[in-house]
């Protein structure tokens, strides 16, 4: 095995977001913020501490969780930038983890691999969303009444709440991407056909956890392309509303993930959110509907200078997230490629009170010890440990 060497882990890091950055034309802390939010983390501090201050995580946890955000965002530009990447950090096994994240011997299998639909090398979704539909299970209940908003016209509104890593995120991308979605990036018999006509449809992802979004300007760039409408010179709150209220002519729904950080943007001030506010409900004939998620219920949800925001009156339907149905979590456990024991499911079912993050991490867990045939390993009490910082989701009183 190689030495580890934190100057060549920090140029191969520092190396990865500048190619993300390049191919996403974001800047590179914008990159940087996402991974560390892919990676369970509030921002992207320790990425920038690991890169600039030419240290390698303490933790194998980060190392790995590192070099799969990035695969999965297509940041390897080639294989062996993987390999390099895990040996300089020391990994006791980065052969086998770069094979099982970007095949060596595919050199095709760069950039974002499950974007085209083939196999993702882990069968579990730990850490970040999920972003295909073939990854997400259950919420049956919370799909219909959504879809069912989403029929129109008018299309109606729908706030989503959940605690932290409840799920609110990959419901979202689930929504944006499942009408649309090819039969690779589904699983066999998934169900797709929620929303009659909706071929029609246009959809807006905004993460408000890319600053870029807090601003004006962003926030309207960013729609307007999405719902393929010209963009107005010069852009303003007035040209923008203008410009949607005259050209939207397909139903679009605008989904915004984590909404309290938009509210208490400086530049998306309350003349923003009334205008918002006017679009869907009276200037685009019933056509555009939004969908936003939060950690926080309405009442507690206000504006930087703490008054509540008008946009949020719109808001008629209320869907709270819970754990998944038993049903639902059996399916997910259920679908790793090495059938579980029966008492593993058991165990992994009644540990994660079926919340789908925890679901994720004590398969993949079961999964690991299975595929590297870790006969003596007690499995289990690893699992637990990575999921002791989730107890808030296990207390949960429904
Ligand atoms: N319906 C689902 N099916 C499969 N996995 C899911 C589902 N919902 C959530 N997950 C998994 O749970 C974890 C948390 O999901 P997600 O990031 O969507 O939650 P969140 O509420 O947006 O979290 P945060 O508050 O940190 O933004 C992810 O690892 C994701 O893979
Ligand atoms: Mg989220």
């Amino acid at each position: 095995m190689p030495p580890a060497s934190p100057e060549r882990f920090s140029n191969l890091l520092a190396d990865a977001i500048q190619w993300i950055a390049f191919r996403q034309r974001k800047n590179r802390q914008a990159v940087q913020d996402e991974l560390g939010y892919a990676m369970g983390r509030s921002g992207g501090t320790a990425i920038a501490y690991w890169i600039y201050r030419k240290r390698i995580p303490a933790h194998l946890d980060d190392i790995e969780n590192l070099a799969q955000v990035i695969a999965q965002r297509g940041g390897w530009e080639n294989p062996s930038n993987l390999l390099a990447f895990l040996e300089a950090s020391g990994h006791p096994n980065a052969r086998q983890l770069a094979n099982r994240l970007l095949p060596l011997d595919d050199p095709d299998a760069t950039p974002a691999a499950g974007e085209r639909g083939q196999p993702h090398p882990f069968p579990f979704v730990v850490g970040p969303p999920t972003l295909l539909p073939r990854q997400f299970f259950g919420r049956q209940m919370e799909l219909k009444h959504i879809f069912n908003v989403l029929r129109g016209p008018p299309l109606q509104n729908v706030a989503i709440v959940g605690k932290q890593r409840s799920g609110k995120t990959s419901l979202l991308h689930y929504i944006k991407n499942i009408s649309s979605a090819l039969p690779a990036q589904l699983r066999p018999g998934q169900f797709q056909g929620w929303l009659p006509e909706s071929a029609r449809y246009l959809w807006v992802f905004i993460d408000f956890q890319d600053p870029r979004m807090c601003t004006q300007i962003g926030f309207f760039r960013h729609v307007l392309s999405q719902l393929q409408i010209p963009f107005p010179n010069p852009c303003t709150l007035n040209t923008f509303i203008e410009a949607v209220s005259q050209q939207l002519s397909s139903p679009a729904v605008i989904l915004m993930d984590e909404l309290p950080v938009a509210l208490q943007a400086q530049e998306l001030n309350e003349t923003f959110w009334w205008g918002l506010r006017s679009l869907g409900a009276n200037l685009t004939e019933g056509r555009l509907g939004f969908i936003v998620t939060s950690q926080l219920l309405r009442e507690h949800m206000v504006l930087a200078n703490n008054s509540p925001s008008p946009f949020l009156n719109i808001f008629g339907h209320l869907i709270e997230l819970g754990p998944l149905t038993r049903q639902e979590a059996y399916e997910l456990v259920n679908s790793s490629p090495i059938p579980f024991d029966s008492a593993d499911i058991e165990w992994i079912l009644e540990t994660s009170q079926c919340w789908p993050a925890l679901l994720q991490i004590l398969s993949m867990a079961c999964w690991t010890h299975l595929e590297e045939e870790r006969h003596n390993e007690d499995w289990k009490t690893v699992a637990l440990r990575s999921i002791a910082r989730y107890q808030y989701l296990l207390n949960h009183d429904a």
